[in-house]
């Protein structure tokens, strides 16, 4: 390494620290050499810190293994980014070597896009039209909180699902059981573990083949492990996960009863994931995303719950912006303003890839993730021996809410209907 990329690699380093304000911000995509001499020169100008690279989602890009021609996505405030083509101008001896873009979303896809060459961020696969109000609205009032409630408190009393311990095995028994009960009166209907390279906990998939449209692909998913302390039996590994995620598990499975035991049979295939091992860097949906991505499965539609049942901020579902997909986002905003009018709806961003839709937007497929609260509001219990359903008011109230919203999606995505109401 020469001494100027190592000055650099330093100051890179420094630079991960957030120093541009919010809402003075323009967001820039730049290959790794070139961010290098921008650092660097932004540094000798008196500006050290006034680019920050924040390409969570790839920290490889920013490893020592990275290539010079890496793109990565950085911030920068609205006045330093003009600072830009002339350092780099004097660096490079030449114009250009940045592009910039109105939204972080665009500067990752751009990055992603570049990144990758087989990757192609698709244009919208489906319409997002809202034009299947009867089975929608059939779906609605049969979700309740009872069932959501009991299937919490059913995964809580688990000692811990992590994805090391044996009751974390257990617990995946225990929801493919649950699942194949519901779906036993539907021979079309498939569950199946999907054993993962990287952890002995598997993923559990569950699908409804689609009637007109099979090839094309709806997933609801939420993670099933959790995760407090360190092994797997002392108090303080206890990781009831009632919040992070039963919630999310019992909001899926919610919609899947109601769904089967109305007849629910949709257009495209609609497929409920329970991931191995989120809570250990998003392990599970890393592999099934991957996969898919191999065997170019056509995904057309992600929903991600992840804490849908402590209520922390005024608002009652969130939207968040970072790693999910701008356009299904609004579609998502319109289901809640068409669908749960009374509900009060907004958007907040984890600012890293916090939860599994960021596998599948990594390679591409439309994710979204609605959240309980704004970032930062949200249930300060998670990952502790706390994380009850206690200490979410004892009630699931909250989280049928997600509930409803995922059968929303689920009804207007894959479309189809009911053979009995
Ligand atoms: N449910 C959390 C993510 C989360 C926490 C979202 C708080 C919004 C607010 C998730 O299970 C989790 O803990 N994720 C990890 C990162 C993951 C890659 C291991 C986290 O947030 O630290
Ligand atoms: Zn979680």
């Amino acid at each position: 390494m020469s001494r100027l990329s190592g000055v650099a690699a330093a100051i890179l380093a420094l630079a991960l620290v957030p120093a541009v304000p919010a809402g003075d911000e323009a967001w820039v995509t730049l290959d790794r050499g070139t961010a290098q001499q921008a650092l660097v020169g932004l540094a000798a100008a008196g500006r050290p810190g006034a680019l920050v690279i924040v390409d969570a989602g790839r920290p490889e890009a920013l490893s020592t293994a990275a290539r010079e021609s890496d793109v990565v996505v950085g911030r920068i405030s609205v006045s330093e980014v003009e600072l830009l083509p002339e350092i780099l101008h004097a660096a490079r001896k030449r114009c250009g070597g940045f592009r910039r873009h109105s939204s972080r979303e665009e500067a990752e896809q751009a990055a992603a896009q570049a990144n990758d060459p087989e990757h192609r961020v698709l244009p919208p696969q489906i319409g997002y039209t809202i034009d299947n109000g009867p089975v929608v609205n059939a779906l609605l009032p049969r979700i309740q909180e009872p069932g959501i409630k009991t299937m919490i408190v059913a995964l809580g009393d688990f000692y811990t699902r992590r994805h090391t311990c044996p009751t974390g095995l257990q617990s995946a028994t225990f929801i493919h059981n649950r699942w194949q009960a519901m779906a036993a009166s539907r021979p079309d209907v498939t569950v199946e573990y999907f054993d993962h390279v990287v952890t002995n906990q598997p993923s559990v998939i569950l699908t409804i083949p689609g009637s007109t449209l099979p090839s094309e692909v709806v997933v609801l998913g939420a993670h099933q492990d959790s995760i407090s302390g360190s092994g797997c039996t002392s108090p303080s590994a206890k990781a009831p996960g009632e919040d992070d995620d039963a919630s999310g598990i019992a909001s899926i499975t919610e919609v899947l009863k109601i769904a089967l035991r109305m007849g629910y049979h949709p257009q495209r295939t609609v497929k409920f994931m329970a991931y191995a091992a989120e809570e250990s860097g998003l392990l599970g949906s890393d592999e099934i995303a991957q996969a898919y991505k191999n065997q170019n499965v056509n995904v057309v539609g992600v929903l991600q719950l992840d804490m849908t049942n402590y209520k922390g901020s005024t608002g009652d579902i969130y939207i968040y912006t970072d790693f999910t997909n701008a356009t299904q986002n609004t579609f998502v905003g319109n289901l809640v303003t068409t669908y749960l009018p009374g509900l009060v709806k907004g958007n907040s961003a984890c600012g890293y890839a916090c939860s599994d839709h960021a596998s599948w937007h990594a390679r591409g497929y439309p994710a979204s993730f609605p959240f309980e609260s704004k970032f930062g509001e949200h249930d300060p219990f998670i990952h502790t021996p706390q994380d009850t359903i206690e200490n979410c008011g004892n009630t699931a109230n909250h989280a049928v809410k997600f509930a409803k919203l995922a059968a929303a999606y689920m009804a207007e995505v894959a479309k189809g209907g009911l053979t009995s109401n």
